[in-house]
């Protein structure tokens, strides 16, 4: 079961475990349960369901096994050892505590490792058997830090709305001039054709065993392609360059910024090709705070320069120095995949042929971990409208 099944398939799950908290040698690692009543907005049952879904092991297996992922996060702190050295760090959504104890070996004088679910009773054990704490119960943060570490990332970067937690812990604790990893993140669209995986889910209706079941068809298309699907798709699958949907700097994003967001995308198909939907992938970089003034952020995205035609593509000032943690088709696969938006039915693009229209990614008003997606597209002459949750 993938992290989003475990997520959107959780029960209701009760958050009523102490806050705790433990530190040691050296290193101060400090595991409570963060409770979102410190938080705005309140928390929902929806919350509580989505808490309990990170008490099931499985989810913490899979993401500290994707090796992309959780190397990436360890040679970041390695490349700022000297920012965690002796410094007081908090870990939000510190789940089986694997980054706070990466901070901790870094040499952090504190880290407050904050988990809302009851993994946080394993990370406790797991901090404990590492030597690295001696349980202190009911602990708050009352101190600034000086490091926020977090892994937010969703689905289509946005999905969960986690990051929302890292914006609340940044605005109550961060030091001006704190380090914040990672710091900035990009979400990207494409558009894609995937004529396999059209055939296996609805072509294969059309003739099943000499019968022609084709009135299995609106059916099949609705089944399949009503919901995003998140699957692993390769860099020939997509038909162009990407399109930044949004940036976020991680140091200056507000909560109201990510309720909503929209963007216009052109796109200019690189191959006559059947084109079957968007792919949707995101990259996050790890970098510092501000350093130049006449920069609005400092990250090593030429963003700002990119034309807004659909050739947007991301480009990298100094490629060797940033740490980027990729999970884009053509980059080695993580647990997040791809997130694939299909149509009903293919549109037959050309060569050069334009593809344009409007996206809206929206908090669910529903639960705000859901993310509706209103999807316009034009080809060829004709329009379309996709509307889709992803729940
Ligand atoms: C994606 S997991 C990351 C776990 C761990 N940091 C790792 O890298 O393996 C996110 C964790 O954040 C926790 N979390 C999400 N929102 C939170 C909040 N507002 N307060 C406390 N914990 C939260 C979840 O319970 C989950 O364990």
């Amino acid at each position: 079961m993938s992290r989003r099944d475990r997520v959107r398939r959780a029960g209701r799950g009760s958050r009523s475990r102490d806050m705790r908290d433990s530190h040691n040698n050296g290193g101060d690692v400090r595991v409570s349960e963060e409770h979102e009543q410190q938080q705005k907005p309140p928390c929902t049952d929806f919350d509580m369901a989505y808490f309990h879904s990170y008490a099931h092991v499985g989810i913490h297996e899979e993401m500290i096994k994707d090796r992309v992922r959780t190397e990436t996060y360890k040679a970041a702190i390695t490349r700022y050892q000297s920012s965690i050295a002796g410094k007081v760090v908090v870990d939000v959504g510190c789940g089986t505590g694997i980054l706070s104890i990466f901070c901790a070996q870094a040499g952090a004088k504190r880290v407050y490792a904050v988990d809302a679910s009851d993994i946080a009773v394993q990370a406790t054990e797991v901090v404990k058997a590492n030597k690295l704490s001696e349980v202190v119960i009911d602990v708050e943060i009352d101190e600034e830090v000086d490091v926020i570490i977090s892994e937010w990332m969703g689905y289509m970067l946005l999905y969960e709305s986690m990051l929302g937690s890292v914006i609340t812990a940044r605005d109550r604790w961060l030091k001006p001039g704190g380090l914040i990893l990672p710091s900035h993140a990009m979400l990207y669209m494409a558009p894609i054709t995937h004529t396999d995986r059209y055939s296996d889910s609805i072509d294969f209706w059309r003739n099943v065993y000499g019968i022609d079941m084709s009135a299995m068809l609106p059916l099949a298309k609705q089944c399949a392609f009503e919901e995003p699907c998140v699957e692993t798709i390769t860099g020939e699958n997509v038909l162009t360059w990407p399109h930044v949907v949004k940036h976020v700097d991680c140091y200056t994003v507000t909560i109201h910024e990510l309720e909503s967001v929209t963007t216009r995308y052109k796109f200019k198909s690189m191959m006559r090709a059947p084109l079957h939907g968007f792919a949707f992938w995101f990259d996050v970089e790890f970098n510092g705070p501000i350093v130049s003034p006449t920069n609005s952020h400092s990250s090593s995205w030429l963003v700002d320069n990119l034309p807004l035609d659909g050739t947007q593509r991301r480009k990298r000032t100094n490629p060797n120095e940033a740490i980027i943690l990729s999970t884009a088709p053509e980059d080695p696969p993580t647990h997040w995949q791809q997130t694939l938006i299909y149509f009903y039915d293919p549109i037959e693009v050309e060569q050069d042929q334009l593809i344009e229209g409007s996206l809206t990614l929206s908090q669910s008003k529903e639960n705000r971990r859901f993310m509706n997606i209103h999807l316009e597209y034009a080809s060829g002459g004709r329009s379309f409208v996709k509307e889709s949750v992803m729940r």
